[in-house]
């Protein structure tokens, strides 16, 4: 089955994400990812971001992998790399050109068709245009000053004032929310979860919840 879970930054998806996959013992597809190692590839390749051919141009010849929880571009390990400041104000606007997305739903697709369709993905349209036949659909929410004070946490935003840091993520949240192309909104049969006052362990356990009443 294909556990879907989606929802912007900061509300723990990633953490969710392989806490569920290793209760089910499935593989766990971080498409943000493959999103930032497409980045990584416009920003090497010194093409204008704002000119939506050439990026698309450069992403369309790059071999974008994920394994074993590990992003590959062209073969190298990128996991660091992507989660480089540069990157994160960067990649909004390559995940908005459509050639981007179309052949990075693609990969994503294969992914699970290779895993016998047995999953968890994570990202901003998984339930609604990746797999919108996924058995179990969740979306996480978080208040933004929660989602804030998470991201303060991570090791891409270690060198940001808590102001830099909210000013990002609204930034960030409104170009992945208002992009013509499938932006960010929970799918109509997704569970929704706040997870702002939420342990990691009640997250999980209400996620698996929704699984199991999936399977039923
Ligand atoms: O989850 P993340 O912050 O690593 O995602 C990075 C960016 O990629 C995010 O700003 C939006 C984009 N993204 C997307 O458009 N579609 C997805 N399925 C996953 C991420």
């Amino acid at each position: 089955m294909v556990i879907t879970i989606d929802g912007p930054s900061g509300v723990g998806k990633s953490t969710v994400t392989r806490a569920v996959a290793a209760e089910y013992g499935f593989d766990f597809l971080d498409t943000g990812a493959m999103y930032r190692a497409a980045t990584v590839a416009a920003l090497e390749a010194g093409v204008p971001l704002d000119d939506s051919q050439a990026v698309a141009d450069v992403v369309l010849k790059s071999d974008i992998r994920y394994v074993d929880g590990a992003i590959l571009l062209d073969g190298r390990d990128v996991s660091d790399a992507v989660r480089a400041d540069e990157v994160t104000g960067a990649v909004s606007a390559v995940s908005a050109i459509p050639e981007v997305r179309h052949r990075l739903v693609g990969f994503q697709r294969e992914w699970v068709v290779k895993r016998n369709g047995n999953a968890v993905v994570e990202g901003r349209d998984i339930g609604t245009v990746v797999f919108p036949d996924a058995e179990a659909k969740i979306f996480l929410t978080a208040r933004p000053e929660v989602r804030s004070a998470r991201r303060a946490g991570d090791a891409e935003a270690a060198n940001l004032s808590t102001h830099a840091i909210e000013t990002k993520l609204r930034e960030r949240d409104f170009r992945d929310s208002t992009r013509a192309i499938s932006p960010l909104h929970a799918a109509e049969d997704a569970v929704v979860i706040d997870t702002s006052d939420l342990s990691l362990a009640e997250v999980v356990s209400r996620v698996l919840e929704v699984v199991a009443a999936s399977r039923c």
